[in-house]
């Protein structure tokens, strides 16, 4: 029987056109192991699978539009035919287990560096809104480790909306049930959100409407492609990783406008992240993050769209909220690291008791396949 505590999680729920067998889904989470050339992997099924069997929903780990030079350099792509069809495999097999998954779109902007050679060989420079660099990073593979660089502000922005839409065509190729595009934790959407990573005086900067109009044509472009009963955004409002972060009376107003616009659009969810003290740095002695109650300040904006929530959330708390009506379902991020039977572990009233090996997040950047399967594919499942 489901503890009662978390019964809630176990309702089913009408997401668009599917249903998902419950509320516990899986947070996007870069693992690192498209070992070595971006392209999904049997290793990368095996860890999905695991997952699926339990998971209401599925977003996978951010997904490359195109090539860059990520911190991350074993992080898959979508813009090739190989990389398709290794999707599609992924796809499948989330599927036959009961499972429902989404692409979380990618674009790095200004946390890309010039020297990966990932983004050597694309001959392009790192774009960003600004020429303005974040301040943090850590390239590990890159001969002494440096941090981010100052990127090249892009002179027209249709550039990367173009490639939104084009890997949103690829996702479906795939197969994919739908899209999220990540315009959370400082990336290229989120890069235009903040006024302190966007400085334009085109049309693309300065007012809260012109610093949403990136993610907003984002979104549409995928709409195109999916439908907006299939499209969702992850939004990390507070920042605070990335260097991302703004007074907080330009925040409210700047997420305001763009959640409001985005419910109009009718996309099918938002995935709003709390505030994470993991997730926020301390960057000249201070932490970065602009604190605030993000539930409570955004969720009376929406009209249509689901509110998903993330970051610290307990299954207990999760099924809280639900049951108040203040979220429909909850994304959970390193719970699933370490417990493949995640969700089955709340139904089953099983313990989260896996120990997590920080030091295997992310692989070895170097390793073998049996390096890559430790912390990966072999936390074991509880017996039922
Ligand atoms: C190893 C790791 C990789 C992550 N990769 C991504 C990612 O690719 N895209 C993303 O939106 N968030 C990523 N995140 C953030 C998680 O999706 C999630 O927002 C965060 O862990 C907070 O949720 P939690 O408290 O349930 O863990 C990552 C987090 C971790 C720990």
């Amino acid at each position: 029987m489901v503890p009662a505590s978390v019964v809630a999680l176990f309702e089913p729920l009408q997401l668009g056109p599917l249903t998902l067998r419950n509320r516990v889904f899986i947070s996007a989470l870069t693992r690192n192991r498209s070992v070595p050339t971006n392209i999904p992997n049997a290793l990368n099924l095996e860890y999905y699978q695991q997952r699926a069997k339990s998971a209401g929903l599925i977003i996978t780990e951010g997904v490359l539009i195109t090539p860059q030079g990520s911190e991350w350099p074993h992080a898959p792509g979508i813009w090739s035919k190989e990389q398709i069809a290794g999707w599609k495999k992924i796809i499948d097999a989330v599927h036959q287990e009961g499972s429902v998954i989404y692409a979380q779109l990618w674009h790095l902007g200004r946390t890309s560096h010039p020297d990966a050679p990932e983004q050597k060989a694309t001959g392009l420079p790192v774009y960003a809104p600004s020429a303005i660099s974040a301040r943090g990073g850590k390239f590990r593979f890159i001969p002494g480790e440096p941090g981010y660089v100052t990127p090249t502000a892009i002179d027209d922005p249709t550039i990367l909306l173009d490639l939104f839409e084009t890997a949103a065509v690829n996702a479906k190729e795939a197969g994919f049930d739908g899209v999220e595009l990540h315009g959370a934790n400082g990336y290229l959407i989120h890069q235009f959100l903040d006024s302190t990573s966007n400085t334009r005086t085109d049309s693309w900067g300065g007012s809260a409407a012109n610093r949403s109009k990136f993610g907003l044509l984002a979104l549409e472009r995928v709409i195109k492609v999916f439908g907006k009963d299939r499209v969702g955004i992850k939004l990390s409002p507070a920042g605070g990783y990335n260097d991302m972060g703004m007074p907080l009376e330009e925040t409210i107003a700047t997420f305001t406008h763009f959640i409001t616009e985005a419910d109009k659009l009718g996309i099918v969810y938002v995935d709003l992240m709390r505030y994470s003290e993991m997730l926020d740095p301390v960057i000249d002695g201070e932490k970065r993050a602009t604190k605030h109650d993000i539930l409570a300040t955004y969720s009376p904006l929406f009209k249509h769209t689901k509110i998903f929530s993330n970051a610290g959330w307990t299954g207990e708390e999760a099924a809280a909220a639900i049951k108040d009506g203040k979220v429909e379902g909850v994304f959970f991020g390193m719970g699933w690291i370490n417990h493949p039977d995640f969700a089955a572990r709340l139904e089953h009233g099983k313990p989260l008791d896996n120990p997590i090996d920080f030091t295997t997040l992310y692989g070895t950047y170097h390793g073998n396949e049996e390096e890559q399967r430790k912390g990966y594919v072999d936390y074991p499942a509880a017996v039922y």
